[in-house]
């Protein structure tokens, strides 16, 4: 079932999300809802606040980055309670998008090199490294469950700028083809 994405300005998203356990009702139903609604939007992750659950889950597909990237080759993966426990020093900037802000791209640094400890859809503990491509998506995902998005993470000069199309975002004022929870919605 694909669900409606939680569009930039609602609550949910400044929230910082909450484990979850493995009693979490019917959660193998809502993990393939979410990858259904991520495909569906051709997006490249999902994270729970996005569908307008505050749980410290998301999921990733970042094959389509696979020509420029080839860590992204079968990067597909669902992450439970992540907690990512060590940053490189070494950045690197990456152009972002996010399917809460449809219709923007924006540079935004971050650390190129991250440790993670999560739990996997059978509730399987993992400590991993990623790099590249990987470790980018992961955070931006993670961003989400600590109540951020990648526009805090603009220069505030430049998100000054911005400050007029993030209003139109919130209002529902935008160009977008899957369905979307516009929080600041003007009745016309
Ligand atoms: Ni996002």
């Amino acid at each position: 079932m694909i669900l409606p994405v939680v569009a930039y300005g609602h609550p949910v998203l400044k929230r910082v999300a909450e484990e979850i356990d493995n009693n979490y009702p019917e959660l193998q139903k809502l993990i393939d809802d979410m990858f259904e609604t991520m495909y569906h939007s051709e997006g490249v992750g999902l994270a729970a606040p996005q569908i307008n659950k505050s749980i410290r889950l998301f999921v990733i597909d970042a094959s389509p980055f696979v020509e420029n990237y080839p860590e992204a080759k079968d990067f597909k993966k669902v992450f439970i309670n992540p907690e990512i426990i060590e940053y490189s020093e070494e950045c690197w900037t990456f152009r972002e998008g996010c399917l809460s802000l449809p219709d923007m791209n924006e540079d935004v640094v971050r650390p190129s090199k991250i440790t993670i400890n999560y739990l996997d859809e059978n509730f399987i503990e993992h400590e991993e490294e990623y790099d590249g491509i990987c470790a980018r998506v992961i955070q931006h995902e993670y961003d989400h469950l600590e109540g951020k998005v990648y526009v805090d993470r603009v220069a505030p000069m430049r998100k000054m700028l911005l400050k007029n199309k993030l209003r139109g975002i919130s209002e529902g004022n935008v160009d977008v083809d899957y369905k979307m929870i516009f929080p600041n919605k003007r009745r016309r």
